[in-house]
């Protein structure tokens, strides 16, 4: 591995250079944004990993580019800035999005070490692009339609213990999860590890998805269950989305529900609101509705707690408080 090089003086208020840190979405020509590819052509250096300028090259002839490896991330940083210094206009390309484990957190980290600041006179852009969760998502179905979060199991940077807490409480809380750096030559026993902590709160049959090289020429989806996702074929190239209690998979699609059933019965057509249940106001079991029941209940703080699976000095302290009666709502805009 090289030495890292060491961070550049402080940045002259007089330069004119600009770095761009352009997400290029999952690979694909057809899912780089607009301004993705105007970020690329407007710059004089493209740095980045060797595979991700690949995913560009017939967007870069005539520029200088620098092709670093995985392990260089700092370094790739570094250099952005020295040449932003130089008055030079550098694009840093990160798969999906720059700014989910890629390269924009250590592009800040550096550059406030040497004494940036965003009127210091280089100019700083993050460009978006379609993260792996939202691209392997869109691949199976409607995996993310509730509350989702994602976890690298990537120990390189993050102590397993970290992971592992990580890992086990959003098993708990039924989020789905997008495990991304699931496996690589090297690090096979994360992903039976994830596994392990999630049947310790899921089903067996929780479906899962694993998407490798999405949008990419060798995609491969395999939809399969939590018990197991761990003898399928996942790499370095692989997202897993583990889904959460009420994701089901239907004629080949993954999709977790909205939440509409919680409210609403639809029979032959028909759309009705359940008994107990109003349109553009909180379900009876919303924050009012829930708060008036828990006070209305003769159940100890202890009994309510072990129900509800929620912190006995969380439901202590609601037991006393008052809310404000609830407006009916303007439907939200999806
Ligand atoms: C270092 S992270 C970079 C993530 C990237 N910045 C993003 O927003 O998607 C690398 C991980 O992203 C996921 N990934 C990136 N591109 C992918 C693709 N085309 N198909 C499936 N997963 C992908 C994999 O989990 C891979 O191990």
């Amino acid at each position: 591995m090289n030495a890292p090089a060491t961070t550049p003086a402080p940045t002259p208020v007089t330069s004119t250079g600009k770095i761009m840190l352009v997400g290029l979405g999952p690979g694909s020509q057809e899912h780089l944004t607009g301004r993705a590819r105007a970020a690329i052509a407007e710059a004089d250096t493209i740095i980045g990993y060797v595979t991700y300028i690949r995913l560009v090259q017939d967007l870069i002839e005539g520029k200088e580019v620098i092709k670093k490896s995985m392990t260089e991330e700092l370094d790739r940083a570094i250099e952005a800035l020295e040449r932003a210094q130089a008055g030079k206009k550098v694009a840093l390309v990160s798969s999906g999005d720059a700014g989910v484990y890629g390269m924009a957190g250590p592009t800040f980290e550096v550059l406030f070490q040497a004494g940036w600041t965003p009127d210091s006179g280089i100019e700083v852009e993050i460009v978006p692009g379609a993260s792996a969760i939202n691209t392997c998502a869109a691949l199976v179905g409607a995996p993310l339609t509730h509350d989702f979060c994602a976890i690298s199991l990537s120990d390189l940077l993050t102590p397993w213990p970290t992971i592992a807490r990580r890992l086990d409480a959003v098993a708990y809380a039924d989020f789905v999860v997008a495990l991304y750096n699931p496996k690589s030559g090297r690090r096979t026993q994360q992903i039976v590890e994830a596994q392990r902590l999630f049947l310790r709160h899921r089903a067996p049959d929780t479906p899962v998805a694993i998407v490798k090289s999405g949008f990419r020429p060798r995609q491969n989806i395999v939809l399969t269950t939590l018990e197991k996702m761990a003898e399928e074929d996942i790499g370095m190239l692989s997202t897993v989305l583990i889904g959460n209690s009420n994701t089901f998979i239907r004629h080949g699609l993954m999709v977790t529900p909205r939440g509409y059933a919680n409210k609403y019965e639809v029979e032959g057509g028909e759309r009705s609101t359940r008994d107990g249940e109003q349109a553009g106001v909180s379900l009876s079991s919303g924050l009012n509705g829930w708060v008036a029941t828990i006070q209305a209940s003769d159940r100890s703080p202890a009994e309510l707690a072990a129900e509800y699976r929620l912190p006995q000095d969380y439901i202590e302290a609601v037991l006393h408080i008052e809310l404000p009666a609830e407006e009916p709502e303007a439907p939200v805009e999806n």
